[in-house]
Order: C-alpha cells, then sequence, then structure tokens
C-alpha cells in the first residue's frame, strides 16, 4: 500500500494542493498549528459575530480560477460582494465606484476552506517543526515531540519564512524561501451599538496609518446588529508598531478612523487587534511552487505568485501538478 501525501498547512494553497491529490486518488493528511482551517482566510468569531480579519475579498482573474470560484458560488460557498467602494488620499473622501468583481466567503470567509476541507483528515493544533527523510519515507515531527509518517511525499503550504524553517532537507527550496520577505499587518475590528452613519462600505486609503478599512455587514450573510468594522494598517505603520501594545494600537487605528470617514464617530462597543506577522510577500514571484521532484518534497503559497488569495490557489494547484507528473 501506498504511504499517504504529508500536507502541512490547511491555508487555502494547502487545500487546494489537497483537493486535487485527493481528486486524483491519493491519500492526504493534513496538519495545521491553527485550531481551525484557514490561515489568513480564517474568521474570527467574537461576541459580535464572525469577523473576517485576514483576506476581505477576492477577485479571479485566471481562468482556472474563476471556473472554481464559479463552483464554489453554486455550491453557496461564496458570494459576490458589491461594496460602496470609497478611496481616501491626503484626508479626502471620495467615492470610487468600478466593475471589479469581488468574491467573499458565505456566511464568513472561513466558509471556503472549512468546505474544502470536507472530510479530508486533518490535525488541528498541531504545529510541525521537523520534517525528515528515513531510508524511503518521510516522517514530521510536532513541537510536542509527536512524530507522524511514513508519507511518500510533503507538501509545505505555509508562509516562507515559516516554510524554509521546515524545508531544510532541500537547501535550494530552503533558501529561495528565506529570499521571500513578508510584511506585517495590523488588523483592528469595532463593533458599534448603532450604525454609522456613512455609505462607505470599503474604502481604500493612501497617507494614513491604514490602508484599507470595511463595514463587516456590508458582506452577503453578515446583517444584523452591531455594525462591525474591520480597520487595516499599511505595511510601513504595521512594521514601524510591531510590537505595540494592541490597546494602543485599537487607540491609533481608530483615531485615523475617525480622522477620514465622513461621519460622527462614536466610542466602540467592543474592539480586537490582530497582529499578522507574515500577512503578505513584499514582492510578487512567479515561481509557481517549489519542487524537489526526487526527494518528493513540495512548497506553495501565496508566496510563490501573486500574494493574494488567487496565487495561494494556484500554487496549490501547481505543487498538485508537480508531484502527479512526477509520479506518470
Ligand atoms: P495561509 O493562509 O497563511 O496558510 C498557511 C497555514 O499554515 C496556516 O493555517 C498556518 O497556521 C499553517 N502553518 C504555518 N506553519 C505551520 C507549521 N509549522 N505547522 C503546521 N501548520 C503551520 N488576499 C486577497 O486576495 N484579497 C484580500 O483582500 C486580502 N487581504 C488580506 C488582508 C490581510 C490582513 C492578510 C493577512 C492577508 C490578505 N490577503 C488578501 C492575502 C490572502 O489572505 C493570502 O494570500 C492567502 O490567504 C494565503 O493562503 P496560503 O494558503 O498561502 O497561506
Ligand atoms: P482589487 O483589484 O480590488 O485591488 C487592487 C488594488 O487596486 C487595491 O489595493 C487598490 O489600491 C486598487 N483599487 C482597486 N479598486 C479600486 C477602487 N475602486 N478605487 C481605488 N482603488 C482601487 O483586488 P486584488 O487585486 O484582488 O487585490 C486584493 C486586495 O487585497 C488589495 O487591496 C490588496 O492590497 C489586499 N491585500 C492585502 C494584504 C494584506 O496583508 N494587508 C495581502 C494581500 C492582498
Amino acid at each position: 500500500m501506498t504511504a499517504p501525501i504529508a500536507i502541512i498547512g490547511t491555508g487555502i494553497a494547502g487545500l487546494s494542493a489537497a483537493q486535487a491529490l485527493h481528486a486524483a486518488g491519493h491519500e492526504v493528511q493534513l496538519f495545521d498549528k491553527s485550531r481551525g482551517s484557514g490561515g489568513r482566510m480564517a474568521s474570527k468569531r467574537s461576541d459580535v459575530g464572525a469577523l473576517d480579519l485576514g483576506a476581505q475579498y477576492f477577485t479571479a482573474r485566471d481562468r482556472r480560477f474563476v471556473d472554481v470560484v464559479q463552483q464554489w458560488q453554486a455550491r453557496g460557498w461564496v458570494a459576490e460582494w458589491t461594496p460602496n467602494l470609497y478611496h481616501s488620499r491626503n484626508g479626502q473622501l471620495s467615492a470610487s465606484p468600478d466593475e471589479q468583481v469581488r468574491w467573499v466567503g458565505s456566511p464568513r470567509m472561513s466558509a471556503i476552506t472549512r468546505a474544502m476541507l470536507g472530510a479530508l483528515p486533518v490535525h488541528f493544533s498541531c504545529r510541525i517543526t521537523e520534517v525528515f527523510r528515513g531510508t524511503q519515507h518521510w516522517n514530521l515531527q510536532d513541537a510536542e515531540g509527536n512524530s507522524y509518517g511514513p508519507f511518500s511525499h510533503v507538501v509545505i503550504a505555509a508562509p516562507a519564512p515559516q516554510a524554509s524553517a521546515l524545508l531544510a532537507a532541500a537547501p535550494k527550496l530552503a533558501s529561495a524561501a528565506s529570499s521571500v520577505v513578508m510584511e506585517p499587518t495590523w488588523t483592528v475590528a469595532l463593533a458599534f451599538a448603532n450604525p454609522l452613519e456613512t455609505k462607505v462600505d470599503g474604502c481604500f486609503v493612501q497617507d494614513s496609518p491604514l490602508d484599507w478599512l470595511t463595514r463587516n455587514h456590508s458582506k452577503p450573510g453578515r446583517d444584523g446588529n452591531p455594525d462591525t468594522w474591520v480597520l487595516h494598517a499599511s505595511s510601513s505603520w504595521s512594521k514601524q508598531h510591531l510590537d505595540m501594545p494592541k490597546e494602543d494600537v485599537i487607540e491609533h487605528l481608530h483615531g485615523a478612523f475617525a480622522e477620514l470617514i465622513d461621519c460622527s464617530m462614536p466610542a466602540p462597543m467592543f474592539s480586537l487587534a490582530h497582529r499578522w506577522l507574515y500577512s503578505r510577500p513584499a514582492s510578487a514571484h512567479q515561481w509557481g511552487s517549489l519542487a524537489d521532484a526526487d526527494l518528493g518534497l513540495y512548497a506553495c503559497g501565496d508566496w510563490c505568485l501573486s500574494g493574494r488569495v488567487e496565487g495561494a490557489w494556484l500554487s496549490g494547484q501547481d505543487a498538485a501538478r508537480k508531484l502527479l507528473a512526477h509520479l506518470q
């Protein structure tokens, strides 16, 4: 009997690879250090409902991704989001409508990866610290000292800095992954007892500590009270304030929000801050995925392509394609 394939990471890249390998008849086993799937597409459950703290929406430009998003839509996993879009430059807020189709998970961003995972076998709360090869097969070790294996192949679908640490068996791959700089993003979520009196649903921001803000409830399936907002700081502000205490981050970003929005700003009834340390690659690559086919070791993720949801999904497909091609 053939050993299963291990996949480290249950973000969209890892699940994209898992689905393709499973569909080709291979047994897969997934691992994630978090308590659930989604990675940077996860949604946080809170006292004010589910909040999309990472990816806010996504676009589909590549034909293969357009096709799969249409299938997701038919199954009810995603819905089109048609926000009243604005931009803010030098403190000037202006409507900024466009024709771009934008998608969100329904009823929350994490619905997509949850549905993709389905009944595939997964170990959550399991941080893999070592990927090592025996005479014929691969084994994994987690932070608690537990071992898993044997596996025929390993696909590492973690952000580049975390992937490079697991790629020691393939120094060229490790070196490519470690060359990728990933930038942080501070995120703040706020809830207001009474809806803010503004038409803004989403806003691209320049010349501010913020670079994006959105009314979480303007997305399909997220209605109800209270009125929740998600604010993203720019990479440069996040880098400069990486170790700022969460309360101070909330105060600063709430203040920046109050300065640019076109309505009065009450004190929030709820707030939280979340720091994404490896939020986005500083530049895009055209690698598809990284592979040492002879060893049977692969790495994929948004950092191998565009640094967006679409790039992550395509990268997972690319890793699966390379792995399957080598088996033929
Ligand atoms: P991830 O989602 O990071 O998944 C990696 C998984 O690996 C995680 O679940 C992690 O827990 C796990 N892992 C890591 N190390 C280990 C280990 N040692 N052992 C076990 N598990 C491990 N994209 C868009 O297209 N549109 C947007 O609007 C958008 N906004 C964003 C806003 C923010 C604040 C952030 C952070 C990202 C945003 N993105 C957006 C980017 C998008 O979220 C990512 O491109 C995409 O989700 C990356 O998917 P991935 O599978 O490559 O990685
Ligand atoms: P998109 O086409 O909607 O946006 C791309 C960029 O174009 C935006 O960042 C914005 O600068 C500009 N833009 C688009 N529509 C605009 C409008 N109506 N008015 C003014 N400016 C507009 O989506 P795409 O290409 O899929 O990008 C996804 C989004 O995710 C981007 O906003 C990107 O910044 C964000 N992102 C954030 C990350 C983070 O870590 N904070 C990581 C990866 C993506």
